[in-house]
């Protein structure tokens, strides 16, 4: 049996590299003759791209897992392969597994630097074998390999792969493996091709951009090099890490209009003695240093972050210190999380000691204060005008349009006269902490995205 004609249903949890991950499997899959479909129902092949980076995400995919093993009850020629970080993760259980429960469905593990061998695993399968593929590679980038996206305005570039942070609490590192970058060449090229098609916006990902290197290139020799390509384009770039937040790339992003004054830096904790035991390697004062110099030499600079709340032997007294770094900062949005133990990892051997009721109220605090900033902030915005990249009609009430700000803030404007694609011209009306309105757009050109006024 080929691939011609046989379709794939593939569903994404996780981050942004996942998406990125699952463009490139849908390109691996599309060369080899197999069609997408986003009907489950007229799938030969079911695959899910899965996350490990908490227990509740892995719990959503199990449940998934049983809903794809009463669809293969019925149509047993249906071949289920699990895809990325907890196919790495859970390879020996999973195998374990696949004599009784959920795991009786999945005929396919395939670890995220294997995606290559997809179309022979598939092929197996369907001869009755059951396959599994979990290698971490140090060198696998998928340079060659074009992924095949569905937006036609906004897409991801997956510049690095891996990490080699290991931070305590995160799992990453093991299962996506060792950090790698991908050639500046490739990355360049692929800019240049998306120009090309009309792409307006390109989104650099790297679990740590800022370590990409390339022979003498660096992070921001890189940006500026596919900033260049096209002064319409903006750029945006996820995930910088606070230790390597250089000046030079700071630099970079003040003075190239395209690149989006945005930056999103995860800071974890507001405790220095949390951000040591989670092996940060940057205490509260650093973080703050470089908060200060983005804020400086970027004005009017869109700020975001992650926080963990509940780590191993957290403290009201750390507790109170991360509110009040939020308080201190003012980030204009953060990825909020409950600390959640992850095998392998080096804070999995610390006891999980905060009870649940806790990690649960301060949670709730955090998001809480968080809201609150974010809704003042926006609050502040009203009046003003942004240039607003179109990206469609609005999910929840058709005669409205949505898009983001340069500085990554979504907006809902009223429809008008234009394409997905524009850069629209929005004055702020009404705000909650989440989504700015905006109406009524004053008609303009097409406009480099970068200057709001
Ligand atoms: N528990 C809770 N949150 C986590 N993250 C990573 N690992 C864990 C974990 N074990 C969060 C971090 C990271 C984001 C992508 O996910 O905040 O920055
Ligand atoms: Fe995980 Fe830390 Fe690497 Fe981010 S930098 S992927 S949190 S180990």
């Amino acid at each position: 049996m080929t691939g011609k004609q046989k379709k794939i249903y593939l569903e994404t949890y996780g981050c942004q590299m996942n998406v990125a991950d699952s463009e490139l499997i849908n390109g691996i899959l599309n060369r080899e003759g197999y069609a997408s479909t986003d009907n489950i129902a007229e799938a030969d092949v079911i695959l899910v791209n899965t996350c490990s980076v908490r227990e509740h995400a892995e719990q959503r995919i199990y449940g998934r897992l049983g809903e794809f093993k009463s669809i293969k009850k019925r149509n047993p020629g249906v071949i289920v392969g699990l895809l990325g970080c907890m196919g790495e993760r859970l390879r020996s259980r999973l195998r374990q597994e696949n004599s009784k429960g959920v795991g009786e469905c999945v005929d396919i593990i395939v670890g995220p630097d294997e995606y290559r061998k997809l179309p022979t695993l598939i092929q197996d399968a369907w001869h009755g074998e059951r396959g599994i593929a979990v290698q971490l590679s140090r060198v696998e980038t998928y340079d060659d390999i074009t992924p095949l996206r569905t937006n036609g305005i906004s897409a991801w570039i997956s510049i690095m792969r891996g990490c080699d942070k290991f931070c305590s609490f995160c799992v990453v590192p093991f299962t996506r493996g060792r950090e790698r970058s991908r050639p500046l060449k490739g990355i360049v090229a692929e800019t240049v091709s998306l120009a090309e098609k009309g792409y307006r916006e390109i989104t650099l990902l790297g679990q740590n951009v800022n370590s990409y290197r390339d022979g003498e290139m660096s992070f921001p020799g890189l940006l500026k090099a596919v900033a260049d390509v096209d002064p319409q384009i903006r750029i945006r770039f996820t995930t910088s890490h606070p230790q390597d937040m250089s000046d030079g790339l700071i630099d970079i992003i003040a003075a190239t209009p395209n690149v989006c004054k945005y930056i999103h830096l995860p800071v974890q904790s507001g405790s220095d003695r949390i951000l040591s035991l989670m092996n940060r390697n940057y205490d509260t004062n650093h973080y703050k240093k470089v908060i200060g110099k983005i804020a400086e030499r970027i004005p009017g600079v869109c700020l975001s972050t992650d926080i963990i709340s509940g780590f191993p032997s957290e403290t009201e007294e750390d507790h109170l210190r991360t509110i009040s770094l939020m308080e201190e900062i003012r980030f204009d949005g953060a990825f909020m999380f409950k600390y959640s133990a992850r095998g392998n990892t080096a804070a999995y051997a610390m006891k999980d000691d905060v009870p649940g009721e806790i990690k649960t109220e301060r949670i709730s605090q955090i998001i809480k204060l968080q809201n609150k900033i974010s809704r003042e902030i926006n609050e502040s915005l009203i009046g003003r005008q942004f240039f607003v990249l179109a990206e469609g009609v609005s999910k929840k009430s058709p005669r409205q349009w949505h898009g983001r700000t340069d500085g990554n803030k979504m907006v809902i404007f009223d429809e008008g006269n234009y394409r997905a694609g524009d850069y629209v011209r929005t004055k702020i009306t009404r705000v909650n902490s989440a989504t700015l309105f905006g109406s009524p757009p004053v008609p303009s050109d097409h406009h480099n995205g970068g200057a709001d006024s």
